[in-house]
């Protein structure tokens, strides 16, 4: 939005004139026949990153995670997560309606994730108890404000899931800030896991798309869920350009996204309305000790020209991105401090 310094979300990202480019000049098929070579070279490219066999494009976030989850967990059968995950918070009930999966979630806790805890929960088949298939973790973690599970911890979660044989998914929606923040890189990441989705619309600037990455054989199966759910795009090159284009100039400049959502949280922080430590680009904001509440702090930011995202009435949240450079921030840090103080 004209004259606005958006912090509502990384999703609110225009194309920049070099990605409108090369999707202007994309080479395009009918990827329902997989005959779009932009798609299919972006999905080769995702899987090497990952270190995986196969990717598959997908339309959204949330159509990528729900395909990787009916991949693992069959009908009556359950996923485990955490009680803030997208997949159980924001994805409108998709695992239970459309692929028949029972959801178990562990205490929202973030990124800190005790994998003693998570192992207990599991249960194995017998005595009609509806028996664990898979676990889903979140990296980085969005309403965990941001933060960034470590690699440690996802090692001791791989074993906890091959003891009991159940699978591990990531929703990976920012999974590039992860690798951003904690150097970590990508193919150590996808060697943990059986199954991950990856955006390309947050934080990398695409308008769309997101790959499910996975082995060969569960990326064919994963063709079909996607056109079940109607998620079978035609020239869809014109998108997986945008993709290719982001990943090759929007993926390092994450950590400029990282140093804005640090200044944020040092300008609001001496207010106590810091929720968490900020390690990626979110910047989340508990206002309980606090006389504003979150609709009262984001009309008046408004009415100041920033904008940000209402989470719960005493929660809200700073999101930097590909659309803000250092005079949004000023503008931003001048302002906050303002209202926050009156
Ligand atoms: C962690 C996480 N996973 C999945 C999604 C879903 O993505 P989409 O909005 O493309 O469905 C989001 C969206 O913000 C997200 O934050």
């Amino acid at each position: 939005m004209a004259d606005f310094v958006d912090l509502r979300s990384d999703t609110v990202t225009r194309p920049t004139s070099g990605m409108r480019e090369v999707m202007a000049a994309a080479e395009v098929g009918d990827d329902v026949y997989g005959e779009d070579p932009t798609v299919n070279a972006l999905e080769a490219e995702v899987a090497a990153l990952f270190g995986h066999e196969a990717a598959l494009f997908a339309p959204s976030g949330s159509m990528a995670n729900q395909i990787a989850l009916q991949l693992l967990v069959s009908p009556g059968n359950e996923l485990l997560c955490d009680a803030d995950a997208h997949v159980v918070t924001y994805e409108i009930g998709a695992a239970a309606a459309y692929g028949g999966i029972s959801s178990r979630t562990w205490p929202a806790v973030g990124a800190d994730i005790d994998p003693v805890a998570v192992a207990g929960m599991i249960r194995p088949d017998g005595y009609f108890a509806v028996p664990t298939r898979a676990i889903a973790v979140e990296q980085t973690h969005n309403r965990g404000g941001g933060g960034v599970i470590p690699l440690a911890t996802l090692r001791e979660l791989r074993r906890v899931a091959d003891d009991a044989e159940v699978a591990l998914h990531c929703d990976g929606a920012r999974i590039w800030h992860a690798h951003v923040a904690d150097g970590v890189p990508l193919v150590e990441y996808g060697r943990l896991f059986d199954t991950l989705s990856v955006c390309l619309s947050k934080g990398l600037g695409a308008p769309v798309g997101s790959l499910v990455v996975a082995s060969a054989e569960k990326v064919e199966r994963a063709r079909l869920i996607r056109k079940r759910l109607g998620g079978g795009m035609r020239q869809a090159g014109i998108l997986a350009a945008a993709g290719r284009y982001a990943l090759a100039h929007h993926v390092d400049r994450l950590a400029e996204d990282h140093a804005r959502a640090a200044r944020l949280a040092e300008v609001v922080a001496p207010f106590g309305v810091l929720a968490t430590g900020v390690r990626t680009n979110l910047v989340p904001l508990d206002l309980t000790k606090h006389t504003l509440d979150a609709r009262s702090l984001a009309a008046a930011a408004r009415v100041e020209g920033v904008l940000i995202s209402v989470l719960g009435p005493r929660t809200a949240r700073l999101v930097t991105h590909l659309d803000l450079d250092d005079a949004d921030i000023d503008r931003a840090a001048a302002v906050l401090p303002r209202i926050l103080s009156a």
